[in-house]
């Protein structure tokens, strides 16, 4: 002990103090936090060091520096358990464990960008009046292409194009179109759901095309409906999910099942337009195979790719980074 210590033994606790107090707080890992610890309060540590300063103290000044050096020991043990439980470790001896204490450092997952893209769609046509529901991802050729206006001659049913099962009369579906036929089958009328879902095409994987996807449909009947209708929604849901900024343009095209029918675009500002998927009116002749009166009602409906719109929403390059888990990707997007 130097001969400050000597002379003024409370102002050398005082300063080890302080310092033994920053190296713990400053402890960023369990390990870090151990040697801090035993730099402090070990057999080998500051405070037996200092408790030397007791034999050489002058005699008056003894019982106070006792005083000091207990209090510092209980300081710094406290101070150390309290700095293991911030840093959610219990190095051996550091605390007793408390069970009934919430884990400090649990790590949370977090929604899958689909989900999360899934989940603002819905949440937003919700907005809109729409109800959601679902149908069965293994369906029948009725769901999947009678109903929906889709001819046994149609390449849309090539077994090429289709992942038909083998030996039944069922595949996986191929769009959520499905779903409008089962609403319209027990459904009363008026109605508007949306039904987002997984659909499967054998298509080759590429950073735009998986074999798996997910769309979502929208459904609406009832008297009087226009393509009028149909554009404002589009626009208003396109507005709710991306931003009032987005521009949305209708392009003829043909589905069988809507009459007129027509591709999805959007653009943001400054960025060229992107195929979102398709909508139109609903055939006459759907109607007729759900037995609904085409006199009296009228319906709109949509299907769009939620891959495109999380790529969109959330600036993925690559559709296959969806499917592959891994967590670098998926953090990112948390
Ligand atoms: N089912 C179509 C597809 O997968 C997309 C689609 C087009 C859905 C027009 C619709 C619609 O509801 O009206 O390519």
């Amino acid at each position: 002990m130097d001969a400050a210590g000597v002379n003024d033994p409370l102002a050398v606790v005082a300063a080890a103090g302080d310092e033994c107090r920053a190296r713990i707080r400053a402890a960023e890992s369990a390990e870090a936090l151990a040697s801090a610890r035993s730099a402090a309060l070990g057999r080998e540590g500051r405070l037996q060091a200092l408790m030397e300063l007791l034999k050489s103290a002058a005699r008056e000044v003894r019982p106070a520096l006792g005083v000091a050096l207990n209090a510092l020991k209980n300081e710094l043990t406290e101070l150390a358990a309290e700095r293991a439980l911030a840093l959610g470790s219990v190095a051996s001896g550091v605390v007793s464990e408390d069970i009934t204490l919430p884990p400090t450092t649990l790590s949370r997952g977090s929604l899958h960008p689909l989900t999360r893209t899934e989940r603002r769609v819905v949440q937003v046509l919700k907005g809109l009046g729409f109800s959601v529901t679902d149908g069965p991802e293994v369906e029948d050729e009725f769901h999947n292409f009678v109903a929906l206006n889709i001819p046994p001659s149609h390449p849309a049913r090539e077994p090429a194009d289709n992942f038909y099962l083998a030996g039944v009369p069922y595949l996986l579906r191929s769009q959520t179109s499905t779903v409008q036929i089962r609403t319209m089958e027990t459904q009363q009328l008026p109605l508007r759901v949306c039904a987002p879902g997984r659909v499967f095409r054998p298509d080759e994987v590429d950073a735009t095309h998986h074999y798996m996807f997910h769309q979502v449909e929208g459904l609406a009947v009832d008297e009087g409906l226009s393509m009028a209708d149909l554009k404002g929604t589009l626009l208003l849901f396109f507005r709710g999910l991306f931003g009032a900024d987005v521009e949305l343009r209708l392009r003829p095209s043909f589905f069988p099942f809507t009459e007129p029918s027509a591709e999805v675009d959007v653009r943001f500002p400054g960025r060229g337009w992107v195929e979102i998927g398709g909508c139109g009116m609903v055939n006459p002749a759907v109607f007729a195979a759900v037995g609904i009166d085409a006199n009296r009602w009228s319906g709109f409906a949509f299907g769009l790719g939620l891959e495109r719109l999380a790529m969109r929403h959330c600036s993925v390059p690559d559709i296959r980074h969806f499917t592959e888990n891994d967590v670098r990707f998926l953090r990112q997007l948390a």
